[in-house]
């Protein structure tokens, strides 16, 4: 049984944390739950009791064996440090300590015996780049990734719990034909628009958000020969994200081959009968562990070439259930036992 700790407990991810730590059972002798100034002294449920969110300072860390953080970035880099010097084990949630060497960035069914080098940090990628892994990973075991072009339709909960109330929000303006107040998560309104820009953009024309999605998979796969290229997109959807994705293998895989690749996939469902209009969509993968592939389709303009169609729930799958996962991991190795209670 573990003391843990949750930094941004208030939050999208926050909530499904909670959520996931208890569908799943993990051995929680006592919870902790953080936040900023803003949450604290609210009050939120975990197995059936209250519990009242703390204040994130850096003592918050005495007694605690492992802290998941998802409180962003800036206060993963301030607050993270803390934790570890106080003897915890963290999984982060943000893009924090990412690409730092000597952090394993680690999706279960993809690499998971890369948590075995910790340093006290573990790294959970971009939420778009797990349900694109989810996916490709299979594929490329089998017949070796070469190029990935792939186009993202990601969910207004991918900017927290303000992106979501936001589209709610302004689409009601719409529908009530009264102007909508200026946005803040996004760009520009996201109500009935799509908008080529998540995170800033870069001086190579590129968000961070796309590149996110090239180092992070040169990363995990551990190959950097793999060409990708990314548009990401933000869609007034509120919960999912998808994903176009065509690639081109060493060797040549039928769409056959690779929906029974797929099919037997730890954590993957082939959704892909066209004659019932079956393929993956947000709305039927919202709050699912699983991630969604289909469409899945030859591409006949290069030699090997497929198509494909990706749809996960990037607040569980993206973020707290791959978060618990890593937990899971680490408890079944012995890796969080040190300061372990009995
Ligand atoms: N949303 C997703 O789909 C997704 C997926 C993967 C990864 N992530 C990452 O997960 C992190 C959280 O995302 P989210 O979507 O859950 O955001 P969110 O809904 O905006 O929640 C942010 C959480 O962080 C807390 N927080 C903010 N500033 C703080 C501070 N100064 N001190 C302590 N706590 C603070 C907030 O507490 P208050 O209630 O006090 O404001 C809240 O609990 C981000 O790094 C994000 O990039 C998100």
């Amino acid at each position: 049984m573990y003391s843990v700790a949750i930094m941004g407990a208030t939050g999208a991810v926050g909530a499904d944390l909670l959520r996931t730590l208890e569908r799943r059972n993990f051995p929680v002798a006592s919870i902790k739950l953080l936040a900023s100034e803003r949450s604290a002294g609210k009050t939120l449920n975990f197995r059936g009791q209250t519990h009242t969110v703390e204040l994130l300072t850096h003592d918050s860390f005495e007694g605690v064996d492992l802290v998941l953080a998802s409180a962003g970035g800036s206060i993963s880099t301030e607050f993270v440090p803390s934790a570890v010097k106080a003897g915890a084990v963290v999984v982060d949630n943000t893009s924090a300590f990412r690409m730092d060497e000597g952090v394993p960035l680690v999706v279960p069914e993809v690499n998971g015996d890369a948590v075995a080098g910790h340093k006290g940090i573990i790294a959970n990628p971009n939420c778009s780049t797990i349900i694109m892994l989810m996916a490709l990973a299979p594929i490329h075991r089998a017949a070796g990734l070469k190029r990935v072009v792939v186009s993202t339709y990601q969910a207004a909960s991918g900017a927290g719990q303000a992106g979501m109330e936001e589209l709610l929000e302004h689409s009601r303006h719409v529908l009530d034909g009264t102007p909508a107040p200026a946005a803040e998560k996004f760009a520009h309104s996201l109500a009935f628009n799509c908008i080529p820009h998540v995170d800033v953009f870069l001086d190579n024309g590129y968000s961070r958000e796309e590149m996110k999605m090239v180092h992070e998979t040169h990363k995990i796969l551990g190959d950097d020969s793999i060409g990708i290229t990314v548009t990401t997109v933000r869609v007034p959807v509120i919960r999912c994200h998808s994903e176009s994705i065509n690639i081109e293998t060493h060797r040549k895989l039928s769409a056959d081959e690779a929906r029974a690749i797929l099919a037997g996939a730890a954590g993957v469902e082939v959704v892909d009968d066209l004659a019932r209009n079956m393929y993956p969509l947000a709305t039927r993968a919202a709050h699912e562990e699983a991630t969604f592939v289909g469409r899945i389709r030859e591409d006949d303009t290069i030699a090997n070439g497929l198509n494909l169609w990706v749809v996960g729930d990037q607040l569980l799958k993206g973020a707290a259930l791959n978060t618990v996962q890593i937990a899971e991991i680490l408890a079944e190795r012995g890796l969080l036992a040190a300061k372990a209670k009995a």
